[in-house]
C-alpha cells in the first residue's frame, strides 16, 4: 500500500488524474473500474479537462462502475447512471457500449449480476480501480461484514450509509435500502487500486483501513492485501494516521527511477 498525503483534496485528485491518464496512455484499451459519491468528482473534472486540453483519448477505454441503487431509474438524479452521464461520460469520448453500470431496474438481479461478472471477464478484467471510502470503511457498497471474496451481488445498506447519502436525494426517505455492488473479490482482482478519501469525516475509516487489522468489519482494510494499492489522502483524512510523517517522507524522497508522475 502506498499512502500519498497531500495538503488538499484538489492536489490529491490531481495525482489521481495523472495516474489514470498514464494508465490510458500506456494502454489505450484499458478497463477502468469507476466509483461515485462526492469523493471522485474532482478527479472526473480533471480527466474531462485533460480530454479537452490534452486530447486524452477514452475512445478505446471500457469502464465498469462499482454499484447502483436498486429501484432507481437511470433518469433519477441520484442514480449512478445519471451522475456518471452528467459528470463524466457526456463530457469525454467514451463509447457508451463499453461503459457499464449495474442495472438497478433489472428484473432478475441474480442473472444481471452474473452477466456483469461475465462482461468484466470479457473486457479482460479491471486494470485500474478507482475507489472512495465510506465513513464506515465500505468500498463500493460492500458494507462492514461483506465477504472478502464477494463478487457482484445485491447488498443491503446500513442506516449510516443511507444517512451519509441523503444529501444526494431531495427527500432522505427516498434513499433505497438495496443496491447492486461489485464485491471485494472484484476489487482484489483488479490490477491496481486507487483509493481516494478526503475530509475529517473519513479520518477514522482511513486509519482503520491503512493501519488497523485486516477485517471484514472494515472493508477498506482488505486493500492491505492488494499488491498494487495507492491511497490518496488530504491532510484531514490522514490526520489519525500514526505513520503519517513517514508516508510523507517516502513520497517526497522517492528515488528518481521510482517517480512515475
Ligand atoms: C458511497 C458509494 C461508494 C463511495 C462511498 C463514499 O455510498 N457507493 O462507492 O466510495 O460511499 O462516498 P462519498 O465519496 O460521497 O463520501
Amino acid at each position: 500500500m502506498e499512502v500519498i498525503i497531500l495538503p488538499t483534496a484538489e492536489e490529491a485528485s490531481e495525482v489521481a488524474a495523472r495516474l489514470v491518464a498514464r494508465q490510458i496512455r500506456e494502454k489505450p484499451d484499458s478497463t477502468l473500474g469507476l466509483a461515485t459519491g462526492g469523493t471522485p468528482c474532482k478527479l472526473y473534472q480533471l480527466l474531462v479537462r485533460m480530454h479537452q486540453a490534452e486530447g486524452l483519448d477514452f475512445s478505446r477505454v471500457s469502464t465498469f462502475n462499482l454499484d447502483e441503487y436498486i429501484g432507481l431509474d437511470p433518469s433519477h438524479p441520484a442514480s449512478y447512471h445519471r451522475v456518471m452521464e452528467v459528470d463524466f461520460f457526456s463530457q469525454v469520448n467514451i463509447a457508451r457500449e463499453r461503459s457499464h453500470i449495474p442495472d438497478g431496474m433489472a428484473k432478475d438481479v441474480r442473472a444481471h449480476c452474473a452477466s456483469y461478472e461475465r462482461a468484466i471477464k470479457d473486457a479482460g478484467g479491471i486494470d485500474l480501480q478507482v475507489l472512495g471510502l465510506g465513513s464506515d470503511g465500505h468500498l463500493g457498497f460492500n458494507e462492514p461484514g461483506s465477504s472478502l471474496a464477494s463478487h457482484t451481488r445485491i447488498k443491503t445498506l446500513t442506516e449510516r450509509t443511507r444517512s451519509d447519502n441523503e444529501r444526494f436525494f431531495t427527500d432522505g426517505h427516498e434513499v433505497p435500502h438495496h443496491v447492486i455492488t461489485m464485491g471485494l473479490g472484484n476489487i482484489m482482482e483488479s490490477r491496481m487500486c486507487l483509493l481516494l478519501a478526503f475530509g475529517i469525516g473519513k479520518a477514522q475509516a482511513v486509519a482503520a483501513s491503512v493501519e488497523g487489522p485486516v477485517t471484514a468489519s472494515v472493508p477498506g482494510s482488505l486493500l492491505q492485501f492488494h499488491p498494487r494499492a495507492k491511497v490518496l489522502l488530504d491532510a484531514e483524512s490522514a490526520s489519525l494516521l500514526i505513520r503519517s510523517d513517514y508516508y510523507q517522507w517516502v513520497y517526497k524522497n522517492k528515488p528518481i527511477w521510482q517517480t512515475h508522475l
